[in-house]
């Protein structure tokens, strides 16, 4: 209550909106407190209410005002193929503007797979040369929160941690926060005791679908998939994929698009 709330610009690259769509449902903490009362969202090309030159002069402005002091969000990815042309914010090439706003921020979070690892865009063939945006960003404190999209109290909670403590949540060799990914899915699986009991879904819809049996057959990743769905869980904590039936596709990993089907054990 006595801090003064932090600065954010948030950008978006490559992306389909949806890591926002997660943010803005968070209920520990609620988002308006978050937006209200913690940081202060100067620039967001999707939500906030200026539109054209007026947005992209509060951007330059923010950036001047808060230099040094601002924490750069990052959603989406950035294309370099054809000089960065493949995404064109404001008239200048994604890769521009994010090397631009980056120079002047204290830190750097990646929100969600494709700004952390690529996603969908940077899959095989990649038609736009999408990168994750270590490879543009090579001399600030990037903080990975992958996911597609990543928990909302994951997002809430990476930001919440660095305002209370004015310090990086400790991180993992893959600079993900190691207090919502030190743990696999299959470690805090509610399903997990089918699996040590060899108990499988072998098909949709036969007896072990219906009595909840382990989806490890029908190619649940989450045996190999860091993140916080099974203890943390979505919606407010109601459920995640395997409650509701569906074997984890590990969205949060590192090139999961490319790994082959969804349906087939590794
Ligand atoms: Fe959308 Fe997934 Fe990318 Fe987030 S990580 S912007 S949910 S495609
Ligand atoms: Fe592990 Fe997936 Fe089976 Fe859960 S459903 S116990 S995460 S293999
Ligand atoms: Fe993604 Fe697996 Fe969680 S698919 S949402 S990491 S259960």
């Amino acid at each position: 209550e006595t801090k003064p709330r932090i600065p954010v610009i948030w950008l978006h690259g490559l992306e389909c909106t949806c890591c926002s769509e997660s943010f803005i449902r968070s209920a520990h903490p609620l988002v308006k407190d978050v937006v209200l009362s913690m940081i202060s969202l100067d620039y967001d090309d999707t939500i906030m209410a200026a539109a054209g030159y007026q947005a992209e002069e509060i951007l330059e402005e923010t950036k001047a005002r808060y230099k040094g002091r601002y924490i750069l969000a990052v959603e989406g990815n950035s294309p370099l193929g054809n000089d960065g042309m493949y995404c064109f914010p404001g008239g200048v090439p994604f890769v521009e503007k994010l090397k631009s706003m980056a120079a002047d921020a204290q830190a750097v979070i990646a929100w969600g797979s494709c700004a952390s690892n690529g996603c969908i865009q940077a899959a095989k063939p990649n038609p736009t040369q999408a990168v994750p945006i270590h490879k543009v960003i090579t001399d600030k404190p990037i903080i990975k929160v992958p996911g597609c999209p990543p928990i909302a109290e994951v997002m809430t909670g990476v930001l919440t941690y660095m305002l209370t403590f004015e310090r990086l949540p400790e991180l993992d060799s893959q600079r993900r926060p190691k207090m919502f990914y030190s743990q696999r899915i299959h470690d805090k699986c509610y399903r997990r005791p089918h699996f040590d009991a060899g108990q499988y879904v072998e098909h949709w819809d036969d007896e072990g679908a219906r009595k909840g049996y382990c989806l490890y057959k029908m190619g649940c990743k989450g045996p190999t998939t860091y993140n916080a769905c099974s203890t943390v869980r979505w919606n407010d904590g109601v459920s995640f994929p395997i409650q509701s039936g569906h074997g984890c596709i590990g969205c949060s990993e590192e090139g999961f698009w490319d790994r082959g089907s969804f349906y087939s054990r590794l």
